[in-house]
């Protein structure tokens, strides 16, 4: 048998796009409330465009998303008749602080996620908690402006202590901040920055870089503290650089776009800044503002393990010359010809996931975890309402064979598998619902019309034979 015998297979969803109930239970506004459906959301992603104030001519897709909100004990029954043995959530930050930093937590919120987290427990499903997927509370972007500010620290550290504390015993599993080099590409929904003329936006994203890394680092500590059982990881967007040819150019290229998105990684799990980071600021002129004890807090605090998310490799050059591109999760590159892309031109490369669980135990020597894969497609139910997604199948067929790959082969200690939309959510990137993920077919379209019925997809059937014979039926 290839993979241990505890090895983690399960499904990820995240709060703001699958919960809904924006409004309820107390709930306070988060970024992600903010961004609509349609031609501005690339702008208010990149914080290029002012959206502090909800609008009535926009459709918010995050208002209502999979109104899990209101599904959630049914969608855990789903999920454990598939025979997850994990499943990764995010909790809604303004859920337990309306504000980001109210004195006291709201228990409304904290009951809601104790309730959800007590039944995944019922079932043997090890829940892997994300404190801040694409969350960054509206109140503190008015008050601060989001992670630029170092209070920023201190308000995330209380709401990361407040949950460790009251679910001590239900989660073992945490990641601090999904996708934590989104920052540097979405600052609006990694950060929570909104930038003026005038800014220096590359001083700024690295400054709110910093926060987060200090803020990831406390939260580590306290983690520790309280549970010692607890085991924390970083989260990065992953997929590594290719040279787009065998010139010695391209490779730097590779090797220094890599660089740029694993600086965070570097940090969190080897506890100092990468020389190459610090040489960067250097040459920029930028000069972070630093507390005395933030070297130590760094490299005290290190991660227990790796995770990240992969979709795609990416291909990029050395040569200011005209490539053809294609979008990917977070930032474009150049199109890959010798891959297929899905119909939203993410390129599709299960190779490149071998690759990177290599890149990746290479450099840090922890335990890995793959914590979001997976095809983003339309699917179109029959009559019955039933989606025969062989496409998805097969995407995902091909991944498990790549990462039973590395374990088997390479040697890479990896803890597990989380499938990217389980469940049908609404996407990131463009707030489409049309744009699916899941094992489970949701009924709603990208206007927001449908029952919301949750039906299983062939890929569901599959997938619980994949998981009850450890990866050996594919
Ligand atoms: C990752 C995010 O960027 O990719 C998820 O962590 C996201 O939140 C996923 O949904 C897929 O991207 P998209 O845009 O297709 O939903």
């Amino acid at each position: 048998m290839t993979l241990p015998k505890n090895f983690l297979w399960g499904g990820a969803t995240a709060a703001n796009q699958a919960e809904g109930g924006i409004f309820e239970g107390g709930r306070g506004l988060t970024n992600t409330d903010l961004m609509p459906i349609g031609e501005d959301r690339k702008a208010i992603a990149f914080g290029s465009l002012d959206n502090l104030e909800r609008r009535s001519d926009y459709f918010y897709p995050s208002e209502e998303a999979i109104d899990m909100y209101h599904h959630y004990m049914e969608d855990i029954d789903l999920l454990a008749q598939m025979g997850l043995k994990v499943y990764r959530m995010s909790i809604s930050w303004t859920r337990i602080f309306p504000n980001g930093d109210d004195a006291h937590p709201n228990e409304v919120g904290l009951r809601f996620y104790e309730a959800i987290l007590k039944k995944l427990r019922e079932h043997q499903i090890e829940p892997l908690v994300t404190l801040a997927h694409f969350d960054v509370p509206v109140a503190l972007i008015k008050k601060f402006g989001g992670w630029r500010d170092r209070r920023m620290v201190k308000a995330y550290v209380n709401y990361a202590q407040t949950v460790f504390t009251r679910y001590k015993g239900l989660v073992k599993y945490w990641l601090t901040i999904n996708e934590i080099n989104i920052l540097l590409h979405q600052p609006f929904v990694g950060g929570g920055l909104i930038f003026k003329e005038g800014d220096n936006i590359e001083a700024l994203k690295y400054q709110a870089a910093h926060h987060q890394l200090v803020a990831s680092a406390l939260a580590t500590k306290i983690a520790h503290d309280i549970d010692e059982n607890n085991q924390v990881g970083c989260m990065l967007a992953g997929g590594s650089h290719y040279p787009y040819s065998c010139r010695p150019k391209d490779y730097l290229e590779a090797i220094h776009r890599d660089n740029g998105e694993y600086f965070f990684i570097d940090v969190q799990s080897r506890g100092y800044y990468p020389s190459y980071a610090l040489k960067k600021l250097e040459r920029e002129h930028i000069t972070l503002s630093v507390e005395p004890e933030d070297e130590r807090i760094l490299k005290e605090n290190t991660v227990d393990f790796v995770s990240f998310s992969y979709y795609s490799s990416r291909t990029v050059s050395g040569y200011d010359e005209d490539y053809a591109t294609t979008t990917g999760n977070l930032f474009k590159s150049i199109k890959n010809p010798n891959l297929p892309s899905t119909d939203w031109g993410w390129q599709i490369d299960p190779l490149g996931l071998r690759s990177s669980l290599n890149m990746l135990y290479n450099r840090y020597q922890k335990p890995l975890f793959i914590v979001e894969n997976g095809l983003g497609a339309k699917d179109v139910p029959n009559e019955m309402g039933y989606v025969e997604d062989d496409y998805r199948i097969d995407y995902t067929r091909q991944h498990i064979e790549a990462f039973k790959d590395a374990v088997e082969i390479d040697g890479v200690e990896l803890l597990g598998y989380t499938t990217w939309g389980i469940i049908d959510v609404t996407a990131a990137s463009t707030g489409q619902m049309s744009k699916r993920y899941g094992f489970i077919y949701v009924d709603r379209d990208d206007e927001g019309n449908g029952t919301l019925a949750r039906t299983p997809k062939k890929s569901f059937y599959w997938y619980k034979d994949v998981i009850a014979s450890n990866g050996e039926v594919l």
